[in-house]
């Protein structure tokens, strides 16, 4: 059985997330969506809420789950007895980022290797940050993030959803 974890923040998650959870979920036996508590970054969702939020958004798809991880990524992926770590590539920015940290893993664990899926194009550009930002200024998010997902950070910015009814 092939089981492999993506892991992130995905405060919140984007539809550039859930592209690579889509196709990560094909070729695997079993994906864990994996959300870290990350004390160094200040989050706008609670690792429990984003746990939430991302189950609502994979419910349909059965071999994906969602878990919450702290500490070592190796350590959790030997935990739940992961063998593939899978990342997303948006642009080649991302690569020397990704190369370090793949490369930091596989030396802490060599039984642990890690698939980059390249980001579809129409989400290249995404990132949760970005989301954040946009909504905040009260701009339509619904190109950014899954359904369930729009009311939740517009919410966090006391704002009412903001669609752009000419789409
Ligand atoms: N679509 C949209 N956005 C994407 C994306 C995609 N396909 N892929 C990445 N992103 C964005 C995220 O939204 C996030 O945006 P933000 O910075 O605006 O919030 C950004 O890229 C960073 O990606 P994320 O996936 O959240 O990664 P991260 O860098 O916060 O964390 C971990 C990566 C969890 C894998 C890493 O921190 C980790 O392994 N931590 C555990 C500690 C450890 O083991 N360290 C040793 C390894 S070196």
């Amino acid at each position: 059985m092939t089981r492999a974890i993506y892991p992130g923040s995905f405060d919140p998650v984007t539809l550039g997330h859930l592209d690579i959870i889509k196709r990560a979920s094909k070729i695997v036996d079993e994906l864990i969506v994996s959300v870290l508590r990350n004390n160094s970054k200040s989050p706008l969702f609670s690792v429990e809420k984003r746990v939430k939020m991302l189950e609502e958004v994979v419910k349909d798809i059965p071999n994906v789950k969602v878990m919450s991880f702290e500490g070592l990524l190796v350590d959790f992926a030997k935990s739940v007895d992961a063998q593939i770590i899978v990342r997303g590539l948006r642009a080649v920015t991302d690569f020397e980022y990704e190369l370090q940290m793949s490369q930091t893993n596989m030396v802490l664990d060599h039984d642990i290797d890690t698939i980059f899926f390249t980001t579809s194009l129409e989400y290249a550009y995404l990132s949760s940050s970005t989301v954040k930002e946009a909504a905040y200024y009260g701009a339509d998010i619904s190109r950014f993030v899954p359904e369930p997902v729009i009311k939740q950070v517009y919410n966090k910015f006391n704002l009412k959803e903001n669609r752009n009814e000419q789409d």
